[in-house]
């Protein structure tokens, strides 16, 4: 096999770096912890014949249209919204991504989020740290009720289900917004598909699963906020922009939302300056995937898609 030059935007985990290595591929890590400048970007891309990117990357048409030899993207991630899939296609490109392998950690964050906002974790932790924790009281730092209560999942895809199965134990209501029914899913878990407008209007907890894209893109917005059920909990998981980052804000300062856990944001990794001074949002950086088996395993599959794809031509998780 020619040696092919693979680039990859970040430094990730070493069990896919190590795979291509040992099947001969030539592999150039960008190592600072800061992304490459659009220079280097421009500089590796026009060299590279395979690309391994992360979903702060925008692979976009300028940088496609400058990458004479690549012929495979495989993204570091499950969402692909940061790469221009059209662009690609007219370039005869191959695109592929890291599905499943983060269902399960993505999930569990979910429900961190969801427990963690309806009794006030980081609101509590940090009372206790401050020394305000004088003993016990009637009215201390009360939450919310889970159990028994309705789970919107908006998006029931892998990791929607996952989230919902999970629910399980709570012995919830759950409502779902997809494209498709999903009948096991439904038999699984008593779920039911509904519209948009009435899962946000019957839910206690909203939990964004979504993949951005033009039809999702501010899905919740400052026209369609006031739908929501009063007092509710908003979780997203999925992508910023699915969101109306300012109107949420709106919703959790006047109390119409009882709290919201974010992982995303609209403009990644700003964070609208009036979510932080809000005691009932918790506010992750972006860390769904994060565990270590996840992170190493999604290395591998984004290794493997390059291997397979130069030697049989295919992609194992193909996107394009
Ligand atoms: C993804 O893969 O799309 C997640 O957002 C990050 O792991």
């Amino acid at each position: 096999m020619a040696e092919h030059l693979v680039y990859i935007t970040r430094q990730i985990p070493a069990e896919g770096i190590e795979l291509l290595i040992e099947k001969g591929f030539k592999v150039v890590v960008h190592d600072p912890a800061q992304g490459p400048g659009r220079d280097e970007m421009h500089h590796w891309f026009s060299q590279a014949s395979a690309v391994v990117t992360l979903l702060s990357d925008q692979i976009d048409r300028d940088l496609i249209s400058h990458a004479p030899h690549l012929r495979i993207i495989a993204n570091y991630a499950a969402g692909f919204n940061n790469i221009d899939l059209q662009a690609a296609a007219d370039f005869g490109i191959r695109v592929s991504n890291t599905p499943d392998v983060l269902t399960a950690a993505t999930a569990d964050l979910t429900w961190a989020l969801i427990l963690g906002v309806a009794k006030r974790l980081v609101e509590s932790d940090d009372y206790s740290r401050h020394g305000l924790f004088t003993g016990w009281a009637p009215q201390l730092l009360l939450g919310r009720e889970v159990t028994g209560k309705t789970l919107g999942i908006v998006g029931a895809g892998r990791i929607g289900q996952a989230v919902g199965r999970r629910a399980a134990g709570f012995e919830m209501r759950i409502l779902y917004t997809s494209r498709s029914p999903k009948k096991e899913f439904e038999q699984a878990t008593a779920a039911r598909q509904v519209s948009f407008e009435t899962l946000i209007s019957e839910s206690d907890f909203i939990s964004f699963h979504c993949a951005l894209n033009q039809e999702t893109r501010y899905l919740l917005n400052r026209d369609n906020f006031n739908m929501v059920k009063p007092g509710a909990c908003i979780i997203n998981t999925a992508r910023g922009p699915v969101i109306e980052e300012k109107a949420l804000a709106d919703a959790l300062k006047s109390g119409q939302l009882s709290g919201a856990g974010l992982d995303v944001y609209e403009h990644e990794p700003q964070i609208e300056a009036r979510l932080l001074k809000l005691p009932n949002v918790i506010l992750l950086p972006h860390i769904g995937s994060a565990t270590t088996e996840t992170r190493a395993e999604m290395s591998r599959i984004a290794a493997r898609n390059i291997i397979e794809f130069f030697n049989t031509g295919r992609l194992l998780n193909p996107v394009l």
